[in-house]
This record gives structure tokens, sequence and C-alpha cells, in this order.
């Protein structure tokens, strides 16, 4: 059921001062293995990926896009505080950040999730997790849960068709590229 939307929600890109706040709530969900963990550190580094939504009185969620180069962007560490789920908070991070990978022409956005079903409504259409390297070798190969990962992988636009890595094992410790 979609609760009511609170009034004055304003989605802007995330400053320096936000990050405690950032971080604050990707903990929260890191615990339960629904992100990624975030140091303090590596949100500051990579605040100007930031998208925050906040009312008057603090942050109620906030959203990254990162991008791997010219062909390819990600969304990631989406999240909203739990008192403010349901009421279209996420729904609006993520037009935040497509509309700014429009503004920089990227073909192809991507993530892995395990809510598949929320970002389908979004635009999102699944894949097979192989066509997007870029993100297998930044993030699989160091996360506690890669040799039972139950992410499914999603793409809005065009993929990558530079290369295609070979998932023979399933462990993505060791991937090899090849050209297709
Ligand atoms: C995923 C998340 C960011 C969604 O934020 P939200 O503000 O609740 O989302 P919205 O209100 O914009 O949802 C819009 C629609 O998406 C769908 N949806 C929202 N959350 C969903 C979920 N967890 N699973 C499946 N569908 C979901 C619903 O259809 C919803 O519409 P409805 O409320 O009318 O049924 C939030 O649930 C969250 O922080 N989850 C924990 C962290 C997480 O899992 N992040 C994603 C990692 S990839």
């Amino acid at each position: 059921m979609k609760l009511s939307r609170p009034q004055r929600v304003t989605v802007r890109k995330a400053i320096l001062p936000d990050a405690a706040a950032i971080h604050g709530l990707i903990f929260e969900y890191s615990r339960s293995y629904n992100l990624l963990a975030r140091s303090l550190p590596e949100i500051c580094e990579n605040i100007r990926d930031f998208t925050v939504a906040e009312d008057g009185k603090g942050i109620m969620g906030c959203g990254a896009l990162h991008f791997y180069g010219i062909h390819l962007g990600e969304v990631r560490s989406i999240a909203v505080w739990p008192r403010y789920r349901r009421r279209g908070i996420g729904g609006m991070i993520i037009d935040g950040l497509l509309e700014e990978a429009d503004q920089h022409r990227l073909p192809c956005v991507c993530l892995f999730t395990r809510i598949p079903a929320f970002f389908k409504e979004l635009g999102f259409a699944e894949v097979e997790r192989g066509r997007l390297p870029d993100k297998i070798y930044k993030d699989c190969h160091e996360c506690r849960r890669r040799d039972e990962c139950d992410e499914v992988a999603m793409v809005r636009g065009r993929l990558p068709s530079l290369a295609r890595l070979e998932l023979g094992d399933k462990k993505p410790a060791r991937p090899s590229l090849s050209r297709i």
C-alpha cells in the first residue's frame, strides 16, 4: 500500500556534511546484507556520486551513481530509512540518478539487486551478470557473499558490447575476459 508522501521532500546532490548520515543509513542495511558496506572515508571520497532526499529535518534516503567509463554507470547504495519507505522516496532518488545519467549521456546504467521488482517498475531489465564485468571486477571479488550471491543483474539502456566475462566456476574471484 502506498503511504502518503511526506511534504517538502527535496532530492539534491549530496555534499560532504551529508557523509555521516549517508554512512549511518548504508550501515543500517549492510548489516542485513541488503547493501554493500561503505566506510565513511569511502563515502567522503565518492560523495559527488551521491544524491539524497531530505525533508526539513534530515536525510530520508540516499543513492549513488558510479561511473565505470563512458560506456557504463551503476546505481548503487540505494536506501530509504524504514520510517519513510513506501512513500515514493526511493523512486524519486532513482529518477534523480537516471536524470544525472542522461545528462552525462551514459548509454547504460546497471545495478545488482535482490529486489528486481522495484527496479523493473523503474525501467530496468534483467541481464546475465557476466555481461557486466566492470561491476564484477570492482565489487564481487571482495564481497563476503561472492560464493552464495543471490543478486540479480539489471540494466537500463544498451549493454556495453566490448567484453564479456566468463564465469565458468561461478566464482568471480578469478574472472577472465573474452572479446565478443
Ligand atoms: C528499496 C528501497 C530503497 C525502496 O524505497 P521506497 O522509498 O520504499 O520505494 P518507493 O516508495 O519509491 O517504492 C515504489 C514501488 O516500488 C516497489 N517496492 C518498494 N520497495 C520494494 C521492495 N523492498 N521490494 C519490492 N518492491 C518494492 C513497490 O511497488 C512500491 O510501490 P507501492 O509502495 O505502491 O507498492 C527501500 O525499500 C530500502 O531502503 N530497502 C533497503 C535497502 C535496499 O534493499 N536497497 C536496494 C539495494 S539494490
